[in-house]
């Protein structure tokens, strides 16, 4: 992608995540109408909605040309990543946003036939944006992240974790599971996919672990991660398909073979 029309590109996107944040901490208060999706927990509400279609419209009023790969509808249906593709989760951690009123984020990633160019997670009520373009590093508001550490040492990581492996269908043996989170020094589970991305490009958390999401959970989390030397690929450490749903572990590289050849390359044995 040409550099120019990139950091256009980037700064536009900002002032839309940044204008569309601020909507939503306005109306914070007001009633929502709540509608559940897949299941019961599979949550999406108006603000959801109404956040992706101000991105859709001004992305297609500006951008004809562009696609969009989103979660609420909104987008284009999509059967390659051809092109210029925002991928957009106009809420990620919709429950966080139902119930705590906090600990969610907007994530919106922009792709070049498939190249993840930039990366925006904005963590809506803490007015902290976590921002990258690729091979120009990756950020926290005007902080610049530093390159993730090469010390680290399972032993003393800290993993991020939701539980899907405990429900039917599972990917995993809940006993390997119960291997790895003895093994590490801590588990989390934020509840925000974005957010966790992040987390991991911040060197806070070392790495997370979860067997299903979305590309738009991903999409954003990936270009920063990677430009602190973080890695992302399935629970068999191999690339993402950016058009389904995959299993997915992002984290420092070094704890990426470990974890992978000592639980899940050996759990399915
Ligand atoms: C969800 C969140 C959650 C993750 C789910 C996602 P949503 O996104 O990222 O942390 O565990 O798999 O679907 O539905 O709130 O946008
Ligand atoms: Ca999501
Ligand atoms: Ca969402």
């Amino acid at each position: 992608m040409d550099l120019e029309l990139r950091d256009q590109l980037y700064a536009q996107a900002k002032e839309w995540v940044l204008a569309a944040g601020k909507q939503i901490r306005n109306k914070i208060n007001d009633p929502l109408v709540i509608d559940t999706k897949s299941n019961p927990n599979d949550l999406v509400t108006t603000m959801d909605k109404e956040t992706e279609a101000f991105f859709a419209t001004e992305i297609k009023n500006k951008y004809p040309d562009h696609f969009i790969l989103s979660e609420e509808g909104f987008g284009d249906d999509l059967k390659t990543l051809d092109g210029t593709v925002w991928i957009i989760d106009p809420i990620d951690g919709t429950m966080n946003f139902v119930h705590q009123k906090r600990n969610f984020a907007i994530s919106i990633g922009i792709y070049q036939d498939g190249v993840g160019e930039i990366g925006l997670i904005y963590d809506v009520m803490s007015d902290i944006l976590y921002h990258a373009k690729r091979n120009e590093g990756a950020y926290k508001d005007k902080e610049k992240l530093a390159p993730l550490k090469s010390d680290v040492k399972l032993e003393q990581s800290i993993l991020s974790l939701n539980h899907f492996w405990l429900c039917e269908n599972r990917l995993v043996d809940e006993r390997v599971m119960q291997g790895l989170v003895k093994k590490v020094r801590g588990t989390r589970t934020y509840g925000s996919a974005a957010l966790e991305f992040a987390y991991v490009a911040e060197g806070i958390l070392d790495g997370y672990l979860t067997m299903t999401l979305s590309p738009w959970d991903v999409a954003a989390g990936m270009v920063i991660v990677n430009e602190v030397g973080g890695v992302t690929g399935n629970i068999d450490g191999e690339a993402l398909n950016m058009l389904k749903r995959n299993s997915v572990f992002t984290c420092n590289p070094v704890i990426q073979k470990d974890i992978i050849d000592d639980y899940f390359v050996k759990g399915k044995k």
